[in-house]
């Protein structure tokens, strides 16, 4: 995998990030260490967590962060990672109650640093966002911890593009870095945004993408493979009646949507997998893809894709619409 540098900072990572929101949990940790060190084989560098991995289960807590560093302890390699981790998530019993005051965020911050048993953070999101809380109180604190050292550089998930504009209009005003990526769900698929919203999620839409073709900041699409619905519907292993219950992916406009990647694929001699992740490789901005993988068999063929770029004019945001 190429390495490239996330725009305006010193963090050089690989094309793909890969997701380990499972690790530790429904991935064991001698297959979480599987998955990592095959991920580091091929030459992957970059790695994405969040303190509330995987809070949802009866289990210990933040175990994908502590998955994480019990790993980099092992194989002594933290100064060859760029961990990426998010905290300021509200309780998952109260998603309607946001954690993000001053105090909230700097404690999250510690309790990740010590999870994942490092110094300082790579790239330290904001989870989620509380609009209703001053941009400029958000950013002061996030400035507070680099300049502590405590995170090279941040970064939000989950944000409108008016608030993020906000926030780096103040950030540039004060000679700050601000928001160094945003990570939000986009995939090659038809989305509605709606069950999303309710989710506090944010999908990508038309001024997000504006906003990051004006700006050049990175965008880091998590859900990437709309959890492998077109591989799946191209192999037959597609739970149909189960699919056909999604808001997020409605069946019918994703079937139309799935011929497209065929004829992709099929005139251009890729893989469904190299055209979905393609498409977000080939957008006007830098983005490095989450991938999801559950196992060396899906990394493996979701790595294939580094590299690949539709040519332009079938790439565009709309180009499988
Ligand atoms: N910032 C945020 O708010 C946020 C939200 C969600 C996720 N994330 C991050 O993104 C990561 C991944 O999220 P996700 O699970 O939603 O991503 P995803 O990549 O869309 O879905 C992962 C699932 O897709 C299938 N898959 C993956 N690679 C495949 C391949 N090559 N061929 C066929 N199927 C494949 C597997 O499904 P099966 O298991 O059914 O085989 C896998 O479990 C998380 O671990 C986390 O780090 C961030």
């Amino acid at each position: 995998m190429e390495l490239k540098t996330l725009p305006g900072t010193q963090l050089i990572v690989s094309e793909l990030c890969l997701g380990t929101g499972s690790m530790g949990s429904t991935l064991p940790q001698d297959e979480a260490f599987r998955l990592l060190d095959l991920f580091v084989e091929l030459g992957g560098n970059f790695l994405d967590t969040a303190l509330v991995y995987a809070n949802w289960l009866p289990i210990e807590r933040s175990i994908s962060e502590k998955t994480l560093g019990i790993w980099m302890r092992a194989r002594k390699n933290r100064g060859k990672i760029v961990v990426a981790t998010k905290g300021a998530h509200p309780e998952l019993s109260t998603m309607d109650i946001p954690r993000m005051s001053p105090e909230e965020i700097t404690g999250d911050v510690e309790a990740s640093l010590s999870h994942l048993q490092v110094e300082t953070i790579d790239l330290y999101y904001l989870h989620r966002d509380d609009p209703r809380r001053p941009v400029e109180e958000i950013m002061e604190t996030l400035q507070t911890q680099v300049v502590a050292g405590k995170i090279r550089y941040a970064a939000c998930s989950n944000w409108r593009a008016d608030r993020l504009s906000a926030a780096q209009a103040y950030a540039r005003d004060r000679g700050y870095d601000g928001f160094v990526a945003d990570s939000m769900l986009w995939n090659a698929a038809v989305v509605n945004p709606e069950p999303v919203a309710e989710q506090t999620m944010v999908t990508m839409n038309a001024y997000l993408h504006r906003f990051h073709t004006e700006t050049g900041m990175a965008a880091v699409p998590y859900s990437s493979q709309a959890g492998g619905l077109f591989q799946k519907m191209a192999s037959g292993a597609l739970d149909r009646a189960r699919a056909a219950e999604s808001r997020i992916y409605p069946l019918d406009l994703n079937e139309r949507r799935f011929a497209r990647i065929q004829n992709l694929a099929a005139e251009m001699d890729l893989s469904i997998t190299q055209v979905v992740l393609g498409y977000l490789l080939s957008q006007p901005f830098v983005t490095v893809p989450v991938i999801g993988s559950r196992t060396p068999a899906q990394l493996r063929d979701s790595v294939s894709a580094a590299g690949v770029r539709l040519p332009h004019g079938t790439a565009g945001a709309d180009v499988l619409g």
